[in-house]
């Protein structure tokens, strides 16, 4: 049931904090603050290539896990949407783990890559939020998401879910790799567990969100910004609002305004930007200050501190906890939902039952 929420969608994206803690519960050991995952069948420190497979959102949870096997594990990431990786001719190397992230477990496209990875000889690991899905019986190495059911075709919480337990696997493989040391294993176990919290005081600036959701609902187009793993949640962003609102909207990587989609800039266009304080803060606020020199309407979504030094000049600040870099995904995907949720209400569509879409797309 939809309990006190007004829409399935607002009640998931509330839930977030809960199914979070559930699943890293089930990835980290606390005790000792090490990662803990299912141990594969097959040899995890041999793996010499991840190939990322997924659609829509779980795509975008895939780009963000690119940046930590990059980062973590020092591991090439090829990553595709399932739709146009079937059709090209993907080189697969012996030692290469395909990684198909998905909450349906259902989603044809995806469901056809992990059967060509198979026969390319890849090892199959599977991101999935139903346990009895095709994905899960057939993966190698099944790492679940503990969502629970969710019903809003938009989704919300699988997604923070997916990056919980990648971000796990990605330290899982470092350590595999002999890339984690015990101390460093700690650290990001201690920032991981933190999640939570985080994305609890995220929750409280729903009301500021609704508020201001008025300076986006009469948009016809809206911009979402981001860098490195925030470029994602930039895309996740602009996602979330044409399903559910209608609106067009695009996500970009911040460094890609001036090579292109600048030229869209007027007063007319909101541009989200999603600048956590962080190694990529500076170099964000420069792209967000060329698009407010041309008139742009920023709404800088920043923790305070970056709120403080960049706030100046946006049509609209929202200010989230201060969170290590790593869980700065997770978090800034709340803000993005809920902008998405109110403007939707705010324009009157179908929230949870968004107009020529389906929860599960089982053709290809
Ligand atoms: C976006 C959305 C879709 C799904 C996509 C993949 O809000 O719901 O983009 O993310 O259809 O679905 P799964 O994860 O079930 O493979």
């Amino acid at each position: 049931s939809k309990g006190n929420h007004r829409h399935y969608m607002l009640k998931e994206i509330y839930e977030q904090p809960v199914v979070v803690a559930q699943t890293l519960k089930s990835y980290l050991q606390r005790m000792e603050d090490r990662v803990s995952l299912p141990v594969p069948d097959f040899d995890l420190s041999a793996i010499r290539r991840v190939t990322i497979v997924a659609c829509g959102t779980s795509f975008y949870a895939g780009m963000v896990a690119k940046y930590w096997f990059e980062q973590f594990a020092r591991v090439p990431v090829d990553i595709d949407v399932a739709s146009e990786f079937r059709y090209r001719a993907p080189v697969m190397e012996d030692e290469g783990l395909m990684i198909v992230i998905s909450q349906s477990g259902e989603t044809a496209d995806t469901l056809a890559a992990l059967r060509h990875a198979r026969v390319e000889g890849q090892k199959i690991a599977a991101v999935v939020n139903v346990p009895t899905s095709s994905m899960a019986r057939e993966a190698d190495l099944l790492l679940p998401t503990h969502a629970g059911p969710e019903i809003g075709v938009a989704s919300t919480k699988a997604f923070t879910c997916q990056l919980a337990v990648l971000a796990a696997f990605a330290a899982n493989l470092a350590r595999a790799k002999g890339r984690l040391d015990e101390k460093a294993e700690k650290e990001l176990v201690r920032h991981l567990a933190e999640a939570p919290a985080a994305l609890n005081a995220a929750l409280a600036y729903d009301e500021s969100i609704e508020s201001m959701a008025h300076l986006v609902a009469g948009a016809r187009d809206v911009l979402y910004l981001g860098r490195g793993p925030d470029y994602p949640l930039a895309l996740e962003g602009a996602l979330k609002l044409k399903e559910i609102s209608y609106i067009h909207a695009e996500g970009y990587a911040a460094g890609e305004m001036k090579h292109g989609p600048i030229a869209l800039i007027d007063d007319q266009v909101p541009v989200i930007v999603l600048a956590p304080s962080g190694p990529l803060f500076e170099k964000t606020v420069s792209n967000m200050q060329e698009v407010q020199a041309r008139g742009g309407k920023v709404v800088l979504i920043s923790d305070y501190d970056g709120v403080a030094a960049a706030g100046e000049g946006c049509i609209a600040t929202i200010t989230m906890p201060k969170v290590h870099p790593l869980i700065a995904p997770m978090v800034y995907a709340v803000p993005v939902q809920l902008l998405a949720y109110h403007v939707a209400v705010a324009k009157g569509t179908d929230v949870d039952q968004p107009r020529n879409l389906a929860k599960s797309v089982t053709v290809e």
